[in-house]
């Protein structure tokens, strides 16, 4: 497994990181406490050394499986979560500290490695105070470091040159290269690292499905389909699904017609990680097998050039007027 520094932090991770949303439970078939446990160990034995989660992430179930899993390993894991969204939350200092000092109990540290702003209103990153919060949680030593998760390149950029701020997790994919030229040379010239969240798409990208595919009523997949519940963009990258279905067997031909090993899904990590400004691609697996298959990415060889070229086109004329929401 490879490493990479994030950012401002000059801590390096595992370049595949494991997203721990799904460890929560609250989406896909919901995973048992043992299963979710064995994820973690399966990541981990492949050389993650990241683990990305949220406070809501199951009601902090997620949190509290990484804590106890913590608890058995002998090598060190960075976990960055994230707050914001959890009910009461409020962008004052008092309950910012409040709920991270709740996420310190459940990943049984005193210290938070990283704290990402969990996608709230830009309004409220531009009011500034949060900045403010987010040293003194630092200087406190209730948080290593600062980051944010944001929705819109234009969210992005703004939070870049906030000081405090060392890392953002932004979606991106095949399904969105928008970042490519607006806000990858931006972090890299301001040091600050990136997560690459929903990489695969929610699945999209992994090439499985077909348009008759139908998702639990309590997945968001299903609930959020047309960003009914959140930003729509958080579901299939914004596409719609069975647009996406479609895009996904075109971009299957370009991926797979390569000589290199893989399944789509590892090629189209490969495709976020052949980009150097990415700190780690953090997807969200949901069995032992895609645990493993994730990590593995990190070993196999990059896209090719004219692979890159040819996704982009297609990018460009085929997949960008379809995506939905802030972007
Ligand atoms: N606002 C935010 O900050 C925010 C929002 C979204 C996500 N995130 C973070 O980003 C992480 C990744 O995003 P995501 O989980 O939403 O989307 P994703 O990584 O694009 O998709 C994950 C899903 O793709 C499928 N999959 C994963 N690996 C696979 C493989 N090797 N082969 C075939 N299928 C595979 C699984 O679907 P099935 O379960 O159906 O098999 C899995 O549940 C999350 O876990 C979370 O940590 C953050």
């Amino acid at each position: 497994m490879k490493k990479r520094v994030l950012g401002k932090t000059g801590v390096e991770v595992s370049e595949v990181g494991l997203g721990a949303w799904q460890l929560g439970a609250d989406w896909g078939s919901p995973l048992s406490i043992e299963e979710a446990h064995r994820i973690i160990s399966k990541s981990v034995e492949h050389g993650v050394t990241l683990i990305d989660t949220a406070d809501v992430y199951g009601a902090g179930r997620s949190e509290t499986i990484i804590g106890e899993a913590k608890k058995h390993m002998d090598g060190s894991l960075f976990v960055a979560t994230k707050q914001g969204r959890a009910p009461g939350w409020e962008p004052t200092y008092e309950v910012m500290k409040e709920h991270a000092l709740a996420s310190c109990q459940r990943l049984q540290v005193e210290t938070l490695d990283l704290l990402q702003l969990h996608c709230i209103p830009f309004s409220v990153l531009q009011q500034g105070d949060v900045f403010l919060h987010l040293e003194r949680l630092q200087k406190e030593g209730i948080i290593r470091f600062a980051g944010v998760s944001v929705e819109s390149v234009e969210e992005g950029l703004f939070c870049l040159q906030q000081p405090v701020v060392s890392m953002l997790q932004v979606i991106f994919n095949i399904f969105r290269q928008k970042l490519v030229d607006a806000l990858l040379p931006q972090a890299a010239e301001a040091n600050v690292g990136l997560f690459a969240r929903v990489p695969l798409a929610s699945g999209l990208l992994a090439g499985k499905w077909t348009q008759e595919h139908r998702f639990r009523a309590d997945d968001h997949r299903s609930f959020n389909a047309n960003g009914e519940c959140f930003n729509v963009g958080e579901t299939f990258a914004g596409l719609p699904f069975s647009k996406g279905v479609a895009l996904a067997d075109e971009v299957k031909s370009m991926l797979m017609s390569e000589e290199a090993d893989g399944t789509m899904a590892q090629r189209a990590l490969r495709w976020v990680l052949d980009h150097p400004a990415i700190s780690a691609v953090i997807p969200g697996a949901s069995s032992l097998q895609q645990a493993e298959d994730n990590a593995l990415v990190s070993g196999q060889p990059s896209l090719t050039e004219e692979t890159h070229q040819e996704l982009r086109a297609f990018y460009s004329e085929h997949i960008a007027s379809h995506i939905r929401g802030p972007y």
